[in-house]
């Protein structure tokens, strides 16, 4: 079971033990991570998660979290980045449920698909084991705005180069790789007809 979040002064995101209350519930949550072992849960969700920091520095605005699922990687960095407006998306009720209860004073919950969502309605989009390269690629970059970029935890072997083909379709520049994020700049608006109707980009992905 979901352990209650602290009320009040403690429950301040900034504060690490916000954080750790967070991990526990996450995985004392069925569902919500494979993940059995605290040390882990905190490199794989938290720290993992942080390292993006520097690289939202760069693009100033509101932040979206694509298939937040728990809450990584949006919930980090709303508690790092308190003066940043973060949206944390999912598809599964269930899983927005929790993430309501966790969200920090700078987050919003919205249940839903990201084909669904309005087009380039934030500065950045994070995405952290949503989907394979071309199909987060097209999930995220409608949603940005040109100046913005989509960041994708993929790691340091994705391919780039199909990653690349679809990025130009979407108006995305090349990707940049930076130990394992990848950053995919918004260069100019998505063009209309993408995303494409919910389902379609996992079915017959871009590239
Ligand atoms: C494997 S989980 C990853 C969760 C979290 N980002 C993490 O790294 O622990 C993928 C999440 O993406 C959500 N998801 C998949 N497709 C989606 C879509 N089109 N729109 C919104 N959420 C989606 C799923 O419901 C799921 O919670």
């Amino acid at each position: 079971m979901w352990a209650r979040p602290p009320r009040g002064r403690s429950r301040t995101a900034t504060s690490s033990s916000f954080l750790s209350d967070w991990l526990k519930a996450v995985l004392g949550t069925p569902g919500l991570t494979a993940l059995r072992d605290a040390e882990r849960a905190r490199e794989m969700l938290l720290d993992d998660a942080l390292r993006a920091l520097p690289l939202l520095e760069r693009f100033a605005g509101a932040v979206i979290d694509v298939g937040s699922g728990g809450g990584s990687p949006g919930i980090p960095l709303a508690a790092a980045l308190p003066e940043r407006e973060v949206t944390l998306l999912d598809a599964e009720r269930r899983k927005c449920d929790f993430l309501s209860r966790w969200a920090p004073p700078n987050a919003r919950v919205v249940w839903g698909r990201a084909e669904e969502q309005p087009a380039e309605g934030w500065s950045v989009a994070v995405a952290k084991a949503l989907a394979s390269p071309p199909v987060a690629a097209e999930l995220c970059l409608p949603l940005v705005r040109v100046g913005g970029a989509a960041i994708l935890w993929l790691g340091e072997r994705a391919d780039l180069t199909r990653l690349a083909a679809a990025s130009e379709l979407l108006g995305g520049g090349p990707p940049e790789l930076h130990d394992g994020l990848v950053v995919l700049p918004k260069i100019a608006s998505t063009s209309p007809g993408f995303p494409r109707r919910v389902g379609v980009a996992k079915k017959r992905p871009l590239a």
